[in-house]
């Protein structure tokens, strides 16, 4: 079913052709799929049917079909059948999107107020522009540990970057250098002290086999960026680093145990910072301007 060929696990072309939307699935094949293909395809089915629908006719104060939910109602009550729990992140937010859907059908108002995101002050959009300016790659680190709460929330913001039709990938690892000394060797970055490997469940992206390569590496860079963004802001530092070679992500595949569906697309090294390079100067935005009609 799967092939690894070389960036990790990737749909076989039998797949693809066999490949459906979950509309053109049974109940017995959704049941039986495996879980997290199943939550992806909960996802990407309710982005792709319901959420942008609902949004459009929100805003437009247009009226729904009364089956626009239809998919996502029977993805839902399957989710029920197969005992998943319905506190979990995508059965709420396909819920509110079925609610807002049966209202909108019945010709009622969605009030979105409630999610309003708080005004951006000066203070703030000054402090995010610190933050992404004063980020830098830093290569030399304390020994000071990092309590686990700040690498959660750094990852946290990972999993907040936009993601290519919220099939929502990423995974982690957290590689301690002091528990594994050595085990980075011919990283740029051996002896960082935190190593956070940014991974993909290829599963979700089953959910829509659509999905070009490219956009699934940028799922992860999304990730990458939110990452370095976050670390700096939570008051440690970091740099995001390459795989030098197949050997090297092959060596941490197998000392982490990963299956063949779990994609190493990259890592960032954090840490308390002991280093204040010189930012590496950018050119003045017109100069990188090459349209703008
Ligand atoms: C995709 C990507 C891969 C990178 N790989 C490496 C690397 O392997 N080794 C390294 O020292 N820095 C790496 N970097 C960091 C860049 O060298 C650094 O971002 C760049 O020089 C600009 O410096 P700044 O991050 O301080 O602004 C990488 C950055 C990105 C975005």
């Amino acid at each position: 079913m799967a092939e690894n060929n070389g960036m990790g696990y990737m749909p076989k072309e039998e797949v693809i052709e066999k490949w459906q939307y979950a509309s053109n699935l049974s109940d017995e094949e959704l049941l039986a799929m495996d879980e997290v293909e199943f939550r992806a395809r909960v996802r990407e089915r309710s982005h792709h049917t319901l959420e942008i629908q609902v949004y459009h006719a929100a805003y437009r104060n247009l009226t729904l079909s009364a089956t626009q939910a239809d998919l996502t109602k029977r993805l839902l009550k399957l989710w029920v059948q197969r005992g998943l729990p319905t506190d979990a992140p995508e059965y709420k937010y396909a819920s509110f999107l079925v609610e807002s859907a049966d209202k909108l059908s019945r010709g009622e108002s969605v009030d979105l107020k409630p999610y309003t995101p708080t005004p951006v002050t000066k203070e703030m959009e000054d402090n995010f522009f610190t933050i992404v300016k004063e980020r830098r790659s830093v290569r030399e680190f304390t020994d000071e540990d990092v309590p686990d709460e700040i690498l959660y929330k750094v990852l946290e913001a990972g999993l907040w970057a936009a993601h290519g039709c919220n099939v929502q990938s990423i995974r982690y690892a957290i590689i301690r250098e002091k528990t594994t000394p050595g085990l980075f060797k011919g990283s740029d970055v051996p002896g960082g002290p935190i190593h956070l490997l940014i991974l993909q469940d290829m599963r979700c992206y089953r959910a829509n086999n659509f999905t070009p390569v490219r956009n699934q590496l940028l799922d992860a860079g999304a990730a990458g960026q939110n990452i370095v963004l976050a670390a700096h802001a939570a008051g440690l530092e970091g740099v995001w680093l390459t795989f030098p070679n197949q050997e090297f992500s092959d060596r941490l595949k197998n000392k982490l145990n990963l299956p063949d569906y779990i994609r190493p697309v990259t890592y960032v090294d954090v840490g308390y910072g002991d280093q204040t390079p010189h930012p590496p100067l950018r050119w003045p935005v017109e100069d990188t301007i090459l349209a703008s009609i």
